[in-house]
């Protein structure tokens, strides 16, 4: 069974790894650093951190870190190894500069923390370079397989609820309805969260098709049963499209509600990690060492059931994550 308990490190070998943050940043990334660099510390391997994701590590910006390094971190949101989304990672030309960079600095394996494209970059390079990564998923998303939760979604959960719970305030004492839409790309977990945890009316999903006939349905009953106002949560990704133009259709078609659209935006990627999320990060970050010094190659280290566990990057990468359905019926029962 993988995890840190298990002390039965095969590889005695390696001494020298690197760390690094990329794509979009997520609260709980530095605790995942500080756990990274104090077990290498522990299990007497160095660790190199990598400054801005892939661009730093092909204009080779590796420094040492030393286990002061990461004091005071572990409460901090965003990432002080500082993120990147590169496209020059994605040409073999620039790949070719990270090897070198590797190389270079004697660099054994590597521990990527981020989100889809960022294990999608690691495991080409791996299959072109041979170099060992394992992945920790960090995005405030929630949307990788392999994983039941993401470093960074607990957060941007809670700011989301609380965001939404202040409009909650304005919107009862106006009598309006709010879109607020939330952030989540092509994935439903962070609204659906956020619908279920603020007593919204109605959540829109990138995983579920909706007509405006329906949307238009549930609030009409609701204005029936007197509800004065409401909120409806709207994932970045629905399937209807920008929320400015859902709210103006839905306003032509119901009428009854003065209306109000909500953007919370990049306020759910920063803050203070959650508890949560420094635990997650913790147990994840030091299990991401060992799995390297188990011998383990092109991995993610997830979480399944409170237990630790690996996925071939490949399978996380390609395999799409599933909302529990069972979640958004809850969602519809509670909003009657
Ligand atoms: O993947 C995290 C995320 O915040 C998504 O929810 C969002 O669609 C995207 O990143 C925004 O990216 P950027 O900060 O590059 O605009």
């Amino acid at each position: 069974m993988p995890g840190i308990l298990n002390q039965q490190i095969m590889s005695r070998t390696i001494k020298r790894l690197a760390v690094y943050t990329s794509g979009g940043d997520a609260p709980g990334m530095n605790a995942a650093v500080r756990a990274v660099v104090r077990t290498c510390a522990y299990h007497d391997v160095e660790i190199f951190g990598i400054t801005g994701g892939y661009e730093g590590l092909m204009d080779g910006n590796l420094k040492k870190l030393e286990t002061r390094d990461v004091g005071n971190i572990i409460q901090r949101g965003g990432t002080f190894l500082k993120t990147a989304r590169s496209e020059r990672f994605t040409t073999p030309e620039g790949r070719k500069l990270a090897a070198a960079a590797i190389k270079k600095h004697k660099i054994e394996g590597l521990i990527a923390l981020g989100g889809n494209g960022t294990f999608t970059g690691a495991e080409i390079f791996h299959k072109e370079h041979g170099v060992p990564v394992v992945g920790v998923p960090c995005t405030i998303d929630n949307d990788l397989y392999g994983t039941d939760y993401t470093i960074g979604f607990d957060t941007a959960l809670n700011t989301a609820v609380e965001a939404v719970d202040k409009i909650r305030d304005t919107a009862e004492s106006h009598d309006r309805l709010f879109f607020i839409e939330v952030m989540g790309r092509n994935s439903g977990f962070l609204a659906l969260h956020t619908a279920i945890a603020s007593g919204a009316t109605l959540v829109l999903l990138p995983e579920k098709e909706t007509t405006y006939e329906e949307l238009a349905n549930v609030l009409r009953i609701s204005a029936k049963r007197k509800k004065l106002f409401s909120l409806i949560i709207v994932a970045e990704g629905n399937r209807l499209g920008k929320t400015e133009v859902i709210a103006e259709e839905l306003k032509s078609r119901v009428g009854a509600y003065d209306t109000r659209v909500s953007v919370i935006g990049h306020l759910q990627r920063g803050g203070s990690p959650s508890g949560a999320d420094r635990l997650l990060a913790s147990r994840l970050g030091a299990n991401a060492v060992v799995a390297l010094l188990d011998g383990h190659k092109n991995v993610m280290v997830g979480i399944d059931n409170n237990l630790i566990k690996y996925t071939p990057l490949s399978i996380a990468v390609k395999n799409e994550k599933e909302i529990n359905m069972d979640m958004l019926r809850l969602s519809e029962i509670l909003a009657l």
